[in-house]
Parts: C-alpha cells; sequence; structure tokens
C-alpha cells in the first residue's frame, strides 16, 4: 500500500489537485467506464465541493461517474445534517451528473434496513475484487477523535464488520448514522483523506506519526488492502508533523 501526503496552502490549491485527480483517473479509465466515487460528508467537503462546481464543471466527464457515500446521517435528505444535502447544494445541482448516477443513503429511513438496502444498491453497480465491491476512490474525513466515515473510536468492531454498510451512533449526540465498514473501505481503489484546519493538526499527527494510542482509532485503521492511500492537507492540519516533510 503506498501512502501520500500532499500538503497544500490553501483549501482551493488542495480542492484542485483532488479535481485533477479525479479527471485524471477517469480520463485513465477504459472509454465508457464508469468511475464509482463515495462521497465523505461533513463540513470540509464543502469548500472543495464549490471548487469542484465553480472550476471543473467542463473539465470532469460527469456523466461517467457513480456517485455514492462513504456514510450518511439517519435524517431526511432535506435536512441541514444531511451529507447528501451538502453535497446536493454545493456540486450535484452544479455539474452534469444524471439523477441515475447519484445512490443517496436514504437516512430518513430504518436505520438497519437501510444499511442493508444500501450494501445490495452498492454491489450491483461498483464492481468488484475479491467478492467485494472496489470504489475506484473513497473519499474520507477525520475526526478529531480519530474517526472516518461513521466509525468512531468507541465502536472499533464495526470497522472490522464483514459487512458492507452498518449502523453506527455518534458517541456524544447519539445520532444514528449508515457506514461503510473497513471491508469496503479498505478495498477501494484510491482512498483519499481530505482534512482541513487547524482543529485536526493533533490528529492529523497522531495518525499519520503513529503517536502511540493512535494505532486503534479507525483512521489509523485505514489501509487499502491493494490500493492507493492519499492525505491531502492544508498547512493549519498538518501543523504539528513533525517527521513528515513539509
Ligand atoms: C460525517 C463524516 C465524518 C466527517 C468527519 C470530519 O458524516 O460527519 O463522514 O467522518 O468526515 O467527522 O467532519 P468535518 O469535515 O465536519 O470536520
Amino acid at each position: 500500500m503506498a501512502t501520500t501526503t500532499k500538503i497544500f496552502k490553501s483549501i482551493d490549491e488542495l480542492a484542485q489537485f483532488f479535481a485533477k485527480q479525479i479527471a485524471i483517473r477517469i480520463g485513465n479509465g477504459p472509454e465508457g467506464d464508469f468511475f464509482s466515487i463515495a462521497l465523505s460528508g461533513g463540513s470540509t467537503p464543502r469548500a472543495i465541493f464549490q471548487y469542484l462546481a465553480a472550476n471543473f464543471r467542463n473539465s470532469i466527464a460527469w456523466e461517467r461517474l457513480l456517485v455514492f457515500w462513504s456514510d450518511e446521517r439517519c435524517v431526511a435528505p432535506d435536512d441541514q445534517e444531511s451529507n447528501y444535502r451538502m453535497a446536493k447544494e454545493n456540486l450535484l445541482d452544479h455539474v452534469p451528473i444524471p439523477a441515475s448516477n447519484i445512490f443517496r443513503i436514504k437516512g430518513e429511513t430504518d436505520p438497519s434496513a437501510e444499511a442493508e438496502r444500501y450494501a445490495e444498491t452498492v454491489r450491483q453497480f461498483v464492481p468488484s475484487y475479491n467478492n467485494i465491491p472496489r470504489f475506484d476512490l473513497m473519499m474520507l474525513g477525520l475526526g478529531e477523535d480519530g474517526h472516518t466515515a461513521s466509525i468512531f473510536p468507541d465502536k472499533l468492531n464495526l470497522f472490522t464488520s464483514e459487512e458492507l454498510f452498518v449502523v453506527a451512533e455518534h458517541p456524544q449526540t447519539k445520532q444514528q448514522r449508515v457506514t461503510a465498514t473497513g471491508t469496503l473501505i479498505n478495498n477501494s481503489s484510491v482512498i483519499v483523506f481530505l482534512v482541513t484546519g487547524e482543529a485536526k493538526a493533533g490528529m492529523v499527527s497522531s495518525v499519520l506519526e503513529h503517536i502511540a494510542g493512535s494505532e486503534n482509532l479507525p483512521a489509523t485503521l485505514v489501509s487499502p488492502f491493494k490500493g492507493e492511500l492519499l492525505w491531502l492537507l492544508d498547512e493549519k492540519a498538518a501543523g504539528q508533523l513533525k517527521t513528515i516533510k513539509k
């Protein structure tokens, strides 16, 4: 597994690099093939989605994207908390992706039933490797507690579940989530962590520099079985890195 860490002066520079990666990788794929991407949630992607919509509307073959999510809050699709709503408002409504290529997690339905349904949907549309769907690109964020997707440190067993998607619960808010497991995440061709802001600097250093105690954090367990791992950071999020060159 190749891990690459790139540090950018601004979120726009990070977004530009990320967008170019998507454009290149779609372009490198066999003509006519779809490119499957799982979007991360939270607030970090907002500025990245806005940049993509504003600057890459005509330079990515959007019609070749199949859009999924790594996780979703168990709320209605028009809820302020919805990862789908955030992506729709900041990206999907502004680029020519056919609605039929967008597969949201239905946060408004029964979480357990939705985890099963969504796993079947992913199996149906995302080609498998070792009998597990293999995303072309999996976007992930990093929580200050070391969580990623909606796998939190207090429920590490969810990461190693044999299921593709499971029901999780935010440790503080108790909000239910539907989340990809490590079984699915680590089967991706390319996993990209996108992390910005000073608040994440300590956790970035812990995970990337293997500080004692970080070995059992969900983000630390992200390690593609056969693929690439990219960490895209802004300078603030990289501010506490000691050994990784800036
Ligand atoms: C979610 C995400 C979660 C997020 C991190 C970072 O649904 O919240 O999937 O893993 O990526 O918590 O969130 P911020 O970008 O808001 O800091």
